[in-house]
């Protein structure tokens, strides 16, 4: 078992393939790796070469509704507008969604709407593919287990895997060829007066996917042998700083592993550098509040906004610091923001 299409026949084997309502909706939070993935073991089923861990946005994601649709191609219409089916992302979610297609004339109509920010660099592959699985899945009323969505997430976009739950979710690396040990699941630890900070220092997409830019990482750093261990170590102490409460080991942990993913990305050939010179002020003026005693911490993916990490406590001098930021309390609809 080795393509996308055997691994979705084997999770559907006896499932119905006869849509069980007209239309289906689900939505799917936003995620942001404490724990960073980066590197392919297997780049036709994105499993990673290590385990990640992420904390969902809460509210912020993506809607997916799906309506059957008799006709030979999908319709794909993103925040109202109907995307060109000549450009990557549409013809990327057009292949994901061929997945789950049973008969030649049975196509789909999917709309999209996504609450964050395009230009954050957050409304990343991850909840988009986690919805589209979870509206189709509601669709044929398979009631499939987070696991086996975890996998079908996955096969759209690796950081998908987490996007199907909520809170503190760890997706496992697994060992198996055919990835279904690689699945993601909630940490049932809750941190409500955990705040996520996103800064956004520039409007322009990315130059490089993550995608592309991860196998250039795995295909040319010197450095990269290192990160699989470096990105085990880190992922040890989040967990343990998670279920410890200890604001200070998590915030160093999750900062140190996206500065290590940085600098191994850094030393690809040709080099890769998300960041610009708004990037590393910032990080320089984040440095320079915490030795000034603010608990305050950052993370960075593949592009060049910061996502602040900081308590409750702590959220009226970070909005001081930073008037512009947009501030997400992700436990914080289940108990108190103070707690
Ligand atoms: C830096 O999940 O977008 O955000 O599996 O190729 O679709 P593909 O990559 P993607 O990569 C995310 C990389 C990251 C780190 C992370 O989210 O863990």
């Amino acid at each position: 078992m080795k393509t996308p299409q055997d691994v979705v026949h084997f999770i559907l084997d006896n499932k119905t393939k006869t849509p069980h309502h007209p239309q289906a909706t689900a939505f799917a939070p936003s995620n942001i790796a404490l724990c960073k993935y980066w590197g392919k073991r297997n780049t036709q089923l994105n499993l990673p070469n290590n385990t990640s861990l992420s904390i969902s946005l809460g509210h912020k994601g993506a809607t997916a509704s799906i309506t059957p649709r008799p006709a030979t191609s999908h319709a794909i219409i993103v925040n109202d507008q109907t995307m060109d089916p000549n450009t990557e992302p549409a013809q990327r979610l057009s292949a994901y969604l061929d997945l789950f297609r049973f008969h030649q004339h049975a196509a789909y109509t999917l709309t999209l709407t996504v609450n964050i920010p395009f230009a954050a660099g957050l409304a990343s592959s991850a909840c988009t593919f986690a919805a589209i699985i979870k509206s189709i899945d509601a669709l044929f009323h398979w009631q499939l287990p987070p696991t086996d969505l975890s996998i079908l997430a996955r096969l759209g976009s690796g950081s998908a895997a987490r996007s199907i739950l909520s809170g503190f979710v760890e997706w496992t690396r697994g060992t198996q060829a055919d990835g279904m040990d690689s699945v993601a699941c909630a940490l049932p630890e809750q941190w409500p007066s955990l705040c996520i900070g996103l800064s956004v220092v520039d409007h322009q997409p990315k130059k490089i996917s993550s995608r592309d830019g991860m196998q250039r990482t795995v295909d040319t750093s010197p450095l990269y042998a290192a990160w699989p261990q470096t990105a085990d170590t880190a992922l040890t102490q989040i967990k343990t700083a998670i279920q410890a409460h200890d604001f200070h080991a998590l915030g160093k942990a999750a900062e140190s592993n996206a500065l290590a993913m940085h600098a191994t990305m850094l030393s690809a050939w040709p080099p890769l550098l998300y960041s610009t010179p708004e990037t590393l002020t910032l990080m320089q003026r984040i440095w320079a509040l915490r030795e000034a005693g603010m608990p305050i911490y950052f993370t960075q993916d593949a592009g060049p906004n910061l996502k602040l990490l900081f308590l409750a406590s702590a959220q009226a001098d970070v909005q001081a610091a930073f008037p512009t930021l947009d501030i997400l309390q992700p436990f914080a609809t289940r108990s108190s923001p103070h707690e």
